[in-house]
C-alpha cells in the first residue's frame, strides 16, 4: 500500500537525529554471516526494508536470525543452512538488488543456490554480467530459469584472477564473498574500494579470511578452509547522513546528525563547503547548516570513491537550485538517474538535463545517448506540488523539495523512502517539519 503524506513546506529543518549503520554494508555482512560455520552478532544495524529482506531470506535457507530492534544487534546463527524451496525464495524477486551476492556463500555452504530476480531502484539498466563472469571465473555454472537464476558448482570452486571492466560495488562484493572460501589464490584488479567494502573485508578478516587491498584497485585473496562466525559494528549510513545535510541546506537549516563519521565523507564535505554550507565535526556526529546569505553554484561529477557518490547526487540538487548561478552536475556512474528532476520542475526549479558528458572525466555513457548531465539555474523559489516518489534517493530528494516549498505538497510512495532511511518520518518530526500522513 503506497502512503502519502502532505507537506506543509517553507520552514527550516533544525535539530538533532541519529544515523546507524550503512543501508549498503548491512545487509551484505548480513550475508558474510552464512559463510561462517559458528554465530555472528552484528551491531549498529538500522531498522530498514532491505535488513528485513535479507533476514526472510536467510531464515529461509536455515539460519536463525535474532533481531533487537531497538538496540539494533543482529544475532545470525548459521550452523544449519539448508536449501530453500524455489517457490519461497520467488517471494522475494524484485524486493532488492542483495540476493544476488547470496551465490558465493550458498555454493560454499551448499552446491548451489536458486536466485530470484533482482529489484532496487530503477536508475539504469543495472546488469549483473560482472558478477555472472565472476562467479563463472570461479568455476560455477549459471543458468537462466523462470523468476531467477539456478547456480550449481559441480567441481568445487577455485581461486581465480578477474579484471572488472569497471570498479563495481556489487561485483567486487561478489568476488570477495565467493573467493574467501574458494581453493587458492583469487586476484581480484579494477576493484571498488567504497568504505562499505573496506568494512566487509574487515568482516571478512574477522571470521578467518586472508585479504590485501592495494593501492592500485588490486584485491587479493587467499582461501582458507574455513570460516567462523564474528563480531562487528556497522560504519555509519554517509549516505543518510549527507541526505540530511542537503536537507539542512535545501531548507535554511541546522541540523545535525549524530553517529556520522567525517573521514567517510571527505569529498562531501569539500562540496558542501564550496557551495557555501557550514559544518563542525563534533566528537559524535557532524553538524550541518545553511550560514543565511546566498549558496554558491558549483560544477559536480559523481565517481566512485573516493570520488563524489553518485548517492550523494540527488538531495545536493535539490540544494542547488537554491544556489546563485548556474551549476552543473555530471553523472558518471548511473545513466539514468535524474529522473527525479521533473517534479523539481514541477515545483519551480529550473534543471534542464543533457545527453552530453558536461564535466572531464571520461564516461561510459558519452556515446550512449543516455541523459545524465543537468545544468541547474539558481535560486529558484520552490513551490508545493502533487508528486510521486520515483526511487529511493530521489525520494529523500522530493520531500526535501517539498519541505523547502512554499505552500502544500502532496507526496506519495514515502515507502519507497524506508528501504534505506531508518525511522524516517519520526526523525522529519524531530527536525520539527510539518506534515501529516493522510494513508
Ligand atoms: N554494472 C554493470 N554490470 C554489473 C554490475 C554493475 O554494468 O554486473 C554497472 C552498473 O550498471 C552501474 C555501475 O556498474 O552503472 C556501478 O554499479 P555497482 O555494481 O557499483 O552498483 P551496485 O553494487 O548495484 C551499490 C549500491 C548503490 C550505489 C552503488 C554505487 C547497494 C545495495 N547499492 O549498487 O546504492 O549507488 O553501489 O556506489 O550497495 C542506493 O543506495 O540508493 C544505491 C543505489
Amino acid at each position: 500500500m503506497t502512503s502519502v503524506l502532505r507537506v506543509n513546506g517553507g520552514r527550516s529543518l533544525n535539530g538533532e537525529i541519529t544515523v546507524r549503520g550503512a543501508k549498503n554494508f548491512v545487509p551484505k555482512a548480513m550475508v558474510a554471516a552464512l559463510l561462517g560455520h559458528t554465530p555472528s552478532v552484528l551491531s549498529n544495524v538500522p531498522l530498514i526494508q532491505d535488513v528485513n529482506v535479507v533476514s526472510g531470506l536467510l531464515e529461509l535457507h536455515g539460519v536463525k536470525v535474532d533481531f533487537d530492534e531497538s538496540c539494533g544487534v543482529l544475532h545470525l546463527d548459521p550452523t544449519s543452512v539448508e536449501s530453500a524451496h524455489v517457490a519461497d525464495i520467488d517471494a522475494h524477486a524484485g524486493s532488492s538488488r542483495i540476493p544476488i551476492l547470496f551465490c558465493g556463500p550458498l555454493l560454499h555452504r551448499l552446491g548451489e543456490a536458486f536466485i530470484p530476480d533482482l529489484g532496487g531502484c530503477n536508475i539504469g539498466g543495472r546488469p549483473i554480467d560482472f558478477h555472472l563472469d565472476s562467479l563463472r571465473s570461479f568455476g560455477a555454472r549459471v543458468e537462466k530459469r523462470v523468476g531467477g537464476i539456478h547456480i550449481t558448482n559441480p567441481d568445487g570452486l577455485h581461486g581465480t584472477q578477474i579484471e572488472l571492466p569497471y570498479p563495481s560495488v556489487g561485483a567486487t562484493e561478489q568476488t570477495l564473498l565467493t573467493a574467501v572460501l574458494a581453493k587458492g589464490l583469487t586476484e581480484l584488479r579494477g576493484a571498488a574500494v567504497e568504505p562499505e567494502i573496506m568494512d566487509l573485508v574487515s568482516v571478512l578478516q574477522k571470521m578467518g579470511a586472508i585479504i590485501s587491498v592495494d593501492t592500485d584497485r588490486t584485491i587479493r585473496i587467499e582461501g582458507v578452509d574455513e570460516l567462523v562466525g564474528y563480531r562487528h559494528s556497522a560504519l555509519p549510513d554517509r549516505i543518510e547522513a549527507a541526505s540530511w545535510a542537503s536537507a539542512a541546506l535545501a531548507t535554511g537549516g541546522d541540523i545535525t546528525v549524530l553517529g556520522a563519521s567525517q573521514p567517510d565523507m571527505t569529498t562531501f564535505l569539500n562540496t558542501f563547503r564550496k557551495i557555501g554550507g557550514s559544518f563542525d565535526v563534533l566528537e559524535n556526529g557532524i553538524r550541518f547548516w545553511h550560514p543565511g546569505g546566498d549558496l554558491r553554484s558549483i560544477a559536480i561529477e559523481t565517481n566512485v570513491h573516493p570520488g563524489l557518490m553518485t548517492d550523494w547526487q540527488q538531495p545536493l540538487v535539490v540544494a542547488l537550485t537554491q544556489a546563485k548561478g548556474l551549476s552543473i552536475v555530471h553523472e558518471t556512474v548511473y545513466e539514468k538517474r535524474f529522473g527525479f528532476t521533473d517534479a523539481l520542475n514541477q515545483m519551480g526549479a529550473q534543471v534542464q538535463l543533457y545527453r552530453e558528458c558536461l564535466g572531464s572525466t571520461p564516461c561510459r555513457f558519452k556515446q550512449a545517448n543516455f541523459v545524465h548531465s543537468a545544468a541547474i539555474s539558481g535560486p529558484t523559489p520552490l513551490h508545493g506540488a502533487d508528486i510521486e516518489i520515483p526511487d529511493l534517493r530521489g525520494g529523500f530528494s522530493h520531500m526535501i523539495a517539498a519541505l523547502a516549498a512554499s505552500g502544500t505538497s502532496t507526496v506519495s510512495g514515502i515507502e519507497m523512502i524506508s528501504r534505506g532511511y531508518e525511522h524516517f518520518t519520526s526523525k522529519l518530526s524531530l527536525l520539527d517539519a510539518d506534515f501529516k500522513e493522510v494513508k
